[in-house]
């Protein structure tokens, strides 16, 4: 039986997303997995920071291995923005249409559509924390493009592609993806340690 490890999200697009990058080397239950049924806030100003609160909520009610991840878009011409503030960019009810609408309004005056996404994971591992970083680089769009993914995956072209990512299909998405790429970091720490 794989190692098994709650990943602290109540996100069902986050939890495809990294299964499919674990495979089979894991076994990850979601919160709703792991029968936690608690929305954990994302009351801090850095990824970082988001990242261990809430990595530390779940394993103080838990005691158990656990990982989280935030992850925040940040533009280059809104100086970094909307970055940490990403799910509530338009206002607190996280309406995605709506953060999109005002991303694309305000990137309007700006020639510079560079952007990149940011993933941080926390790990909590017997007790200690470890944080690991994924980047994706690219470019936001003129208008909103498919309908796959989530968020702002309709504005987002990573770098060496042509389509959005809500016009790629998982795997697609996973060649690139920051969340991807953040969570190969901690399946290397892994493998390094003899955990998996
Ligand atoms: P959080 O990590 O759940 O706080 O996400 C912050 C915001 O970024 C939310 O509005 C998410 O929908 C959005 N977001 C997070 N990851 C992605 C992604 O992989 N693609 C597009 N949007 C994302």
């Amino acid at each position: 039986m794989p190692t098994e490890i709650i990943f602290a999200t109540n996100n069902a697009n986050k939890v495809k997303e990294i299964k499919a990058v674990t495979g089979n080397q894991l076994n990850i239950l979601s919160l709703e997995e792991a029968g936690i049924l608690i929305d954990i806030p994302e009351p801090h100003e850095t990824l970082e920071d988001n990242a261990s609160e809430k990595s530390n909520v779940i394993h103080q009610l838990t005691g158990k291995n656990c990982f989280s991840e935030d992850t925040g878009l940040e533009v280059e011409a809104l100086n970094g923005a909307p970055g940490v503030k990403s799910a509530r960019y338009a206002g607190d009810n996280r309406d995605f249409q709506m953060n999109i609408d005002l991303l694309l309004n305000n990137l309007l005056p700006h020639t510079n559509k560079s952007a990149q996404f940011r993933t941080v994971i926390s790990l909590i591992w017997n007790n200690q924390q470890y944080l690991f970083e994924g980047i994706c680089k690219g470019q936001i769009t003129h208008q909103a493009k498919g309908l796959s993914g989530f968020g702002y995956d309709p504005v987002f072209i990573p770098d060496g592609s042509d389509k959005t990512f809500a016009e790629m299909n998982m795997d697609e998405k996973n060649q690139y993806s920051h969340r991807k790429k953040a969570m190969q970091q901690l399946l290397n720490f892994f493998h390094k340690n003899g955990i998996i």
